[in-house]
């Protein structure tokens, strides 16, 4: 089964990215997985360069301390393989803008900010391209991710009706628990990098005071009884979310077995604690070899290029280009 997922290089990993994402990306790599650290995304958000080269790199190394392993599956680098902005390019010419105008993200983060790049707007097209580049099946993401996911199919659709069958139609993958993890101190916001909320975030290198800190100041609220119930107490049901994502069981029957929050609480924060502290600590070690660091980037473009040049010369060719091959 093809996988293939990706994150941008846009600062720390927090729990939502890990349970959301990278911890089924780790429990499902194999051979024929591959995982992708798009940076070319990452030039939507307007960083200054060598803090993306930086954190390009401090998030391939908390990949591989989370458990990626690079000799199983192919951890590569999105900007290494030009075949990702020329597919882009010919989706550009599929997708329309009524479409992408429709996307919840972008119209949330334009809001935010006026006179935004074009990159914003366009840039799930480029998602559309990571994906269909390599015929892939499978995409495990968040939950945040699912609109995107039903436009790369929709293109990809539209694409095979009108220049015949080209990409494969990938589903996407949601984890069982903390396919969505909420903001602690803001428990109906999404945990996000980019919300300036150091204490409604956990991320995978937080030392484990902070940890215990975090979530022992989580907002929650007054009626004291431990259930799921996200609209009454988004609070305790996001605690639950992580809890049961950390311990692959159901919020329900975590629930059921705790009295009180503080009991929760506490229970919760040595549960986070002890998964990750392992991975901080090979992070530190990985970090302290960049070299190493590249050769993974350097293997893993080689063995991505080949899948991305045939898939991109099939859909050249299919809309009338003289790509090579037959
Ligand atoms: P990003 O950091 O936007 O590149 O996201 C990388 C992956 O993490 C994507 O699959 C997202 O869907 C997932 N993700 C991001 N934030 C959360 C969250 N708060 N809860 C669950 N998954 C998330
Ligand atoms: N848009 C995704 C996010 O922000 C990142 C991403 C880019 C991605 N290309 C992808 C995810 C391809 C899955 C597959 O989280």
């Amino acid at each position: 089964m093809r996988i293939l997922s990706g994150i941008q290089p846009s600062g720390v990993m927090h729990v939502g990215n890990y349970l959301g994402a990278v911890k089924q990306w780790v429990t499902h790599q194999s051979a024929d997985s591959l995982y992708c650290i798009v940076d070319l995304h990452a030039l939507t958000l307007e960083l200054d360069p060598s803090v993306l080269r930086e954190q390009t790199i401090d998030t391939l190394a908390t990949l591989v301390a989370a458990g990626l392993d690079p000799d199983v599956c192919t951890l590569f680098l999105q900007s290494r393989i030009a075949f990702h902005a020329q597919l882009n390019w010919l989706l550009e010419c599929v997708a329309t803008f009524g479409e992408l105008s429709r996307m919840t993200q972008f119209k949330e983060k334009a809001e935010r900010k006026g006179g935004y790049r074009v990159g914003l707007f366009t840039y799930p097209v480029l998602m559309a391209a990571d994906i269909l580049l390599y015929d892939t099946e499978r995409v495990p993401v968040g939950d945040d991710q699912l609109q995107h996911l039903e436009l790369t199919r929709e293109i990809a659709e539209r694409f095979n009706n009108r220049y015949g069958d080209t990409f494969t139609l990938p589903e996407g993958m949601l984890p069982p628990s903390g396919a969505r993890v909420m903001d602690l101190q803001e428990p109906t916001h999404k945990m996000s990098k980019s919300v300036a909320s150091p204490l409604g975030q956990i991320t995978l290198l937080d030392d484990p005071r902070d940890i215990e800190r975090k979530i022992s100041r989580a907002v929650t609220d007054t009626d004291g009884e431990v259930r799921v119930d996200w609209e009454n107490k988004p609070g305790v049901s996001n605690l639950l979310e992580i809890y049961a994502g950390f311990s692959d069981e159901s919020p329900h029957d975590v629930a059921r077995r705790y009295e009180r929050y503080g009991e929760l609480k506490h229970d919760l924060a040595e549960l986070v604690i002890s998964s990750l502290s392992p991975i901080a600590q090979r992070y530190r070690e990985l970090r302290a070899d960049p070299g190493a660091l590249q050769s993974v980037l350097d293997a893993g473009s080689l063995k991505a290029t080949h899948v991305a040049a045939t898939t991109y010369q099939r859909a050249a060719r299919a809309m009338g280009l003289y790509a090579p091959g037959a």
